[in-house]
């Protein structure tokens, strides 16, 4: 008899710290090893990396690092400009001790005709474990996902989507509000060639805010429907209405001629002044940058208290920590 319990309680023992300890694991995880879009996130998925973020955020301090991406290579291959997301990623996977290498299309062996799939190769080739794509192509992260070993995190694809950018902004609203359900959030401007109002308005709905769309009708994309958003047609509804407006660029870039009469035009029925904000105190003021100041919004809001533009940057570094912490859990589970 004592045999067995000399046996039988240690074993127990250790089977039972086994399982508690796979229990944690699956507990941490997010549902994919991956993030391409936004649907690819539960609600407890965008909780659990809320808490990580607050976690970084409350532990932060000047030159401190964490060890979460020791020995991981994160490679930044951006095929399109950014200042806000490419910084920022690369202050994170810093932060968490990865090693960071970054490529920039402009100078790189694009210019002598190797096609995307090569170049993500070649990048592949030196042991990259994670690689935080922006293309000009929708689609692209998805793409290298199914010619990779490696975690994607998408950072903004075309027109698709562009899911850390939506997660960091409903963060900055959690942390203003306290929560984000039944908040009336309202995207104003250029929604049809905008991955962050794609992004934003499945990261916001799930967490259940109610969300409505302000734009010309020729800036709305056709599948408003899928969406159920509600529309809203003029800037004083819109005040009215709203306890948070999030307001969007014109996406030149993505443009095709024809769809405004001119920026004048649209910036005088869709630009939002000082006088906008002020009639509404506890009105909340977002936009994800670059900001064409004159144009979607009056310069003299960048400095208004309710304007949270520079909290979405900070918080954009703490809400990809905790992304690149979370997804490279599953690095060796393969
Ligand atoms: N919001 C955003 O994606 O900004 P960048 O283009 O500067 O990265």
């Amino acid at each position: 008899m004592n045999g067995f319990f000399f046996i039988f309680v240690p074993v127990f023992t250790l089977v039972l710290k086994i399982n508690f300890h796979k229990n944690m694991l699956t507990d941490v995880l997010l549902s994919n090893p991956y993030l391409i879009q936004a649907d690819d996130l539960t609600h407890d998925d965008i909780y659990k990396i809320f808490d990580k973020a607050d976690f970084f955020l409350s532990n932060f301090s000047l030159g401190k690092k964490f060890d979460d991406l020791k020995g991981i290579v994160v490679a930044l291959a951006f095929f399109e400009p950014s200042t806000r997301t490419k910084l920022s990623f690369e202050l994170a996977a810093k932060r968490l001790s990865a090693d960071v290498i970054s490529f920039q299309s402009s100078g790189s062996s694009l210019t002598k005709g190797e096609s995307l799939l090569d170049t993500l190769k070649t990048i592949e080739a030196m042991d990259v474990n994670i690689f935080i794509i922006r293309h000009a192509f929708s689609g692209s992260p998805v793409f290298l996902q199914e010619n990779t070993n490696g975690i994607v995190i998408n950072a903004g694809d075309g027109k698709h989507e562009h899911p850390t950018q939506a997660l960091l902004d409903s963060y900055t609203l959690y942390r203003q509000f306290g929560k984000i359900k039944d908040l009336k959030i309202t995207i104003i401007g250029d929604i049809l060639h905008s991955r962050v109002a794609r992004s934003n308005i499945t990261v916001m709905k799930t967490l259940g805010a109610e969300v409505a769309l302000c734009s010309p009708g020729t800036l709305l994309p056709r599948h408003l429907n899928v969406w159920n958003a509600k529309i809203i047609e003029s800037l004083d509804e819109v005040i009215e209405w709203s306890d948070v407006i999030m307001v969007l660029r014109l996406q030149r870039e993505r443009m095709d001629s024809g769809l405004l009469p001119s920026t004048r035009e649209y910036s005088k029925y869709y630009g939002i002044t000082l006088e906008h904000i002020s009639r509404k105190p506890n009105l909340v003021l977002m936009h994800p940058g670059p900001v064409n100041y004159g144009i979607e919004l009056d310069y003299k809001l960048s400095s208004y208290p309710n304007v949270l533009i520079q909290t979405q940057v900070r918080h954009g570094v703490f809400i990809r920590m905790a992304v690149l912490s979370l997804l490279a859990m599953n690095i060796g589970k393969a």
